[in-house]
């Protein structure tokens, strides 16, 4: 894989203001990329973990961070977190090009594979806030989630000039 590390970008800044003021012992930041939301969670959780599946991304990460594993999701952790956060790779698109933003069909492939491998390293009282967008079917997300077992709501949108980015927060039902 190469080194195309996605630049914090609308959608970063977006799920930023809705995480900022949450807080708990320990998160975890799914598709870390930069590293820009794993920083930020740093200032109010005192074991911040980010992932990627993208090696040379992680290794070269803007926002240096303390704690990072490559894998899928969260595949290779065996921990429970208060909180997961995921700027997921949203796009649908036929195949998958560009890792950093493509979701496969409908845009839910690549989603539907970060939830699988979330689920269980949620606390029975924490959350996972995901940012998805009009441009992938997020309603097929929503549902799939809420049949894992997660209550989940759309608790922002922001539209931008081609897309309107959804907010969701998830929560072990
Ligand atoms: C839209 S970028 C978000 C990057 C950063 N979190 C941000 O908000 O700016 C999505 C990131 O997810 C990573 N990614 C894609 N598929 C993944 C998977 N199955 N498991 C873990 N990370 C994945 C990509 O390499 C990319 O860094």
């Amino acid at each position: 894989m190469e080194n195309d590390e996605y630049n914090p970008a609308e959608d970063t800044f977006f799920i930023a203001e809705h995480i900022e003021k949450e807080t708990g012992n320990s998160a975890l930041d799914v598709g870390s990329g930069s590293g820009y939301l794993t920083k930020l969670l740093s200032k109010n959780f005192s074991l911040v973990v980010g992932t990627d599946i993208n090696f040379p991304v992680l290794i070269n990460q803007t926002y240096k961070t303390e704690n990072i594993v490559c894998c899928n999701g969260a595949d290779a952790i065996n921990y429970q977190f208060d909180l997961i956060v995921c700027n997921l790779p949203y796009l649908a698109t036929e195949e998958i090009l560009d890792i950093s933003t493509d979701g496969g069909l409908e845009g839910f492939e690549i989603p539907k594979k970060i939830l699988d491998s979330v689920f269980d390293k949620i606390t029975s009282s924490g959350k996972f806030i995901f940012v998805t967008s009009s441009l992938s079917n997020y309603q097929k997300l929503i549902d799939y989630a809420q049949k894992l077992g997660l209550h989940s709501k759309i608790k922002a949108k922001k539209k931008l000039f081609f897309e309107e980015l959804i907010l969701v927060e998830s929560q072990k039902i």
